[in-house]
């Protein structure tokens, strides 16, 4: 089916996905979810057009990652890097105050889906910011939007060439408080895609720094978490 075809055919199911994908947060939100659990449903949360919920993380990475943020006991959490929303559910779990998620674009469609992510009862809210993370309006957004606050975890999924990934650091760590977690996917050397660079920016910005590394299997291609812990 050519392109044109798969987006009507999205854009036609449009009530009906949407009808599905809440049913299925309704299963989700049934009762509290431990870390392990919750990373599943961002794992396989499924398909339903313009609803999906997906990540794409090595389980076992993405559960230390978690484990780490939500022993910060979080308040607020910025990401740049959306996507499909799937690390979005787990952040919209841990920070008990706001989750601003930052992506070059976010399917009008599915911003409902995604501000619901926050467990029932949990006062954490959910913003959708779209724009060039690299831009230096789309930053002075993201210091209005945060105002007085800082945030408790910055994860960095966003451009991933050496250049871009070093821009968001150099840009957005101002915003995570002293004592907090700045964390990069994509770590691993190793990697599918010639654009893939972190490894680049990593092995210079580790020397000196608190860090930790989440890396399934060190043969594996791609993946790998790194994080920092910003001095307290
Ligand atoms: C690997 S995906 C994020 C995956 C997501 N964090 C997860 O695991 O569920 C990277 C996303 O970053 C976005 N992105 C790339 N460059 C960006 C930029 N300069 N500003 C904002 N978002 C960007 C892409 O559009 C893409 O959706």
């Amino acid at each position: 089916m050519s392109n044109i075809l798969k987006e009507l055919s999205r854009t036609l199911r449009v009530p009906f996905s949407r009808f599905l994908a809440f049913r299925r947060l309704r299963e989700y939100h049934v009762r509290p979810r431990s870390i392990e659990e919750t990373v599943d449903w961002a794992m396989r949360f499924g398909r339903y057009g313009y609803f999906t919920i997906h990540t794409l993380q090595k389980r076992s990475e993405i559960t230390a990652l978690a484990k780490a943020v939500a022993a910060l006991k979080p308040k607020t959490i910025l990401e740049i890097g959306t996507a499909r929303g799937g690390t979005l559910l787990i952040w919209a779990s841990l920070a008990s105050e706001r989750v601003i998620t930052c992506d070059l674009l976010h399917r009008e469609a599915q911003r409902p889906l995604l501000e619901a992510l926050p467990p029932p009862g949990s006062p954490c809210r959910v913003t959708l910011l779209t724009g060039d993370s690299h831009q230096a309006d789309f930053k002075q957004r993201v210091a209005r939007e945060l105002g007085d606050r800082k945030v408790d975890f910055l994860f960095i999924d966003g451009d991933h060439t050496e250049a871009g990934v070093a821009q968001d650091y150099n840009d957005y760590r101002e915003f995570v408080r002293p004592g907090g977690i700045i964390a990069f996917h994509d770590i691993i050397e190793n990697q599918p895609f010639a654009s893939n660079q972190v490894y680049h920016f990593w092995k210079k910005v580790k020397p000196g720094q608190t860090i930790e590394e989440f890396i399934d299997d060190p043969q594996q291609c791609g993946f790998g978490i790194g994080i920092i812990r910003v001095p307290a």
